[in-house]
């Protein structure tokens, strides 16, 4: 509040001196609507650093696409590396929130510090709008009405990736995974659709973050012998994982299946180990639609390389804030209009439009694509319209 009285107090002298000194200032353009500042709190440095650019180029693209406004608002950026630490994300989200005043957080990409951010956003009351990070307990026990995500939950892509397995004949699994929230999480997930369908999971193996010390897991994994492995791993550790499980020889003998993130930016780094995986994600190569058409021609054009599932939650990040301030036209940030017009928001997303659910967590379809070359080609709907439970969410 203070700090728009200390604004318009200073439009108003600045009207008066250029009076003063017999310059013309046009009162309408001092009324111009105030710019929005935008906090960039993603990992550019470490195993998600390319996770964190393609998010921003994606939400940069967008913000282009407008005529580099969000709806007639001039966009201020602020930015932090995050470097995928949770022991620096309060510090960090302080920055941004604190210093430099930002209307609104967007971020980031590991859940771990996802969840420090959101607290800081929550405690100040900043709008926060989550790109990347799965964190289920961001729309479960902890969702707040100012904290928005435009990716999906650790459960989504896991439970239609288990759903899968066990349609696919399958009847046990081993699962392996990085030791903290996301992977979890996701594991969780798995193991809910695979044992709904009849399956059962043998053993839930882990290593620490970012660890990517694979080889006496792999050994574990050849001597229990299942019929399917899942894992979930993100960015360099899973180009790592992926040349591993193919030279240890088991990617012939155990499927792996993954939350696709797995493939999703990592193929041509995999070389060909990669090749013939099924994943379950919210997003897929050759989806017959005109917006995601339209969004490859310029993503690829602008930034010189495909689009992969982050630019997606970058770029929707970029329309769900621009819904947002659709209904502020001109006036003042409002945060309760803001907040209103993003929940009831159709973000029309290159994945396919979604909506949000009561958590502001999205309603998707949870695609089963298989890598080809460098693609993650759609090959069925492995779930439509998945909503997770956001169990615990109260608002
Ligand atoms: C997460 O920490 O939530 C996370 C990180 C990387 C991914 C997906 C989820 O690709």
């Amino acid at each position: 509040m203070n700090k728009q009285k200390g604004r318009n107090t200073l439009r108003t002298m600045a009207g008066i001196v250029g009076l003063a000194f017999g310059v013309l200032v046009p009162f309408g353009a001092v009324q111009a609507a105030e710019k929005i500042k935008v906090g960039l709190m993603l990992p550019y440095t470490g195993t998600f650093a390319a996770l964190g650019t393609a998010i921003t180029n994606g939400f940069k693209q967008y913000v282009a696409e407008q005529g580099g406004n969000l709806a007639g608002r001039e966009v201020e950026y602020f930015v932090v590396d995050d470097e995928s630490d949770p022991a620096k994300a309060t510090e960090n989200a302080n920055k941004l929130v604190k210093r430099d005043q930002v209307d609104v957080l967007v971020g980031t990409v590991h859940s771990g510090v996802a969840l420090g951010m959101a607290k800081v956003a929550r405690d100040n009351k900043t709008l926060m709008i989550i790109p990347n990070a799965g964190a289920d307990d961001l729309t479960g026990p902890l969702c707040a009405p100012n904290v928005f995500r435009t990716s999906f939950t650790n459960w989504q892509p896991g439970f239609a990736m288990g759903k899968v397995a066990a349609e696919r004949g399958h009847k046990t699994a081993v699962t392996l995974t990085w030791k903290y929230a996301a992977g979890e999480e996701a594991v969780n997930g798995f193991t809910g659709g695979f044992e709904a369908g009849g399956g059962k999971v043998l053993k839930q193996l882990t290593l620490p973050f970012p660890g990517v010390e694979f080889q006496a897991l792999l050994t574990e994994i050849a001597s229990l012998k299942p019929e399917a492995v899942y894992v979930f791993f993100a960015g360099g550790g899973a180009v790592k994982f992926v040349k591993d499980y193919d030279a240890a020889g088991l990617k012939a003998s155990i499927p792996l299946y993954s939350s696709g993130f797995l493939t999703d930016g990592t193929l041509a780094a995999m070389g060909g180990s990669g090749e013939g995986l099924l994943t379950a994600l919210h997003y897929a190569d050759g989806l017959d639609n005109a917006k995601d058409k339209s969004f490859r021609d310029s993503y690829s054009t602008t930034y010189k390389m495909q689009p992969d599932v982050y630019a997606v939650q970058g770029y929707d990040a970029a329309q769900l804030l621009k819904a947002g301030l659709d209904a502020v036209k001109d006036g003042k940030l409002e945060q309760g209009a803001m907040i209103k017009a993003m929940a009831a928001a159709t973000v029309d997303s290159p994945r396919g439009a979604f909506t949000l659910s009561k958590a502001h967590n999205p309603v998707q379809d949870i695609y089963l694509r298989k890598a080809e070359g460098q693609e993650n080609k759609v090959v069925s709907i492995a779930a439509p319209k998945l909503a997770d439970p956001a169990r615990g969410c109260r608002m």
